[in-house]
């Protein structure tokens, strides 16, 4: 298949109840790992890659290894900038095949986020990319976006409503209490927070900071309105968890056999994931 928008997996999402997966890649294994596993559960799901993937990788990198992931399954795959905080990225994006992008203009004001956000939908849509914005501020760090405990913010269900109105994204990532990166004490979801955004909101609505989140809160909140969780901090333990038993363990040389653990490591995270976000055969 070819590589479909955010916009076609999160509105059928929203319709029926459950969350796509959305999964930081930085090279092959990690894709290979999210792509085989979504292939066996017939579940869609969302390439995310970053500004610093892109950084790292390199974007020709990046767009060829989502459209080979894609072309050689038949689930729905897309893929998404995750956190651009830069128009000129989106620009390249845009021209890279992407197939959807986030702005994050989280840490700008109202007002500044809303337009920053409108001027992104104004050049994605007619090119055909869906866009998701962030409104409120996640603490964490989570590649270049990092937020301090102060500076969080929670989402206002009514600002979320007239953000989302003036500026017609696709979808729209909430802070309700998630955080990016690794938890220091047990994360604690506003349930509340969610179900009146939910009301009042139709579009999709965007879990991120997700890794670390128990089991139960994850089932809640997709009850409750979440269509698409973010995932990126569990991929990188199990990554490097193998590649440590492996180098610590052995005396391997061979970077198949260093990065071929890591890749069968991820592919339980992502499994298990997919498991409890509901979109197993919903491809
Ligand atoms: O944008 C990516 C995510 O929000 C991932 O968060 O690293 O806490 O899993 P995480
Ligand atoms: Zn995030």
């Amino acid at each position: 298949m070819v590589l479909v928008t955010n916009k076609e997996v999160l509105d059928a999402a929203n319709d029926g109840g459950y969350a796509v997966g959305a999964f930081n890649i930085n090279n092959m294994e990690i894709t290979q790992a999210i792509i085989s596993t979504a292939s066996e559960m017939n579940a869609p799901v969302i390439l995310a890659a970053s500004q610093g993937a892109i950084e790292y990788a390199g974007i020709e990198y990046i767009e060829a290894l989502a459209k080979t992931a894609a072309a050689i399954t038949d689930v729905p795959v897309t893929l998404h900038l995750d956190h651009g905080t830069d128009f000129n990225v989106i620009l390249q994006c845009i021209r890279h095949g992407f197939t959807s992008v986030m702005i994050d203009g989280s840490k700008l004001p109202f007002e500044d986020n809303l337009a920053l956000t409108k001027k992104v939908v104004d050049v994605a849509h007619p090119c055909g990319l869906s866009v998701e914005a962030e409104l409120g501020r996640l603490v964490g760090v989570e590649d270049q976006i990092s937020v301090t405990e102060k500076e969080a913010v929670f989402t206002d269900p009514d600002e979320a409503v007239q953000f989302v109105e003036e500026t017609d994204v696709d979808s729209l990532a909430i802070a309700i209490g998630s955080a990016h990166g690794i938890y220091k004490g047990e994360p604690k979801l506003d349930f509340e927070r969610l179900e009146k955004i939910d009301k009042k909101v139709d579009i999709p609505l965007v879990l991120h900071g997700a890794s670390g989140i128990p089991e139960d809160s994850i089932i809640r909140a997709v009850k409750l309105g979440i269509n698409k969780i973010n995932i990126d901090t569990e991929l990188r333990l199990a990554f490097r968890d193998a590649v440590r038993k492996v180098v610590t363990e052995s005396d391997v040389y061979d970077p198949r056999k260093i990065c071929g653990p890591a890749r069968d490591a991820i592919k339980e995270v992502v499994r298990y994931k997919i498991g409890i976000f509901g979109s197993e055969n919903k491809a």
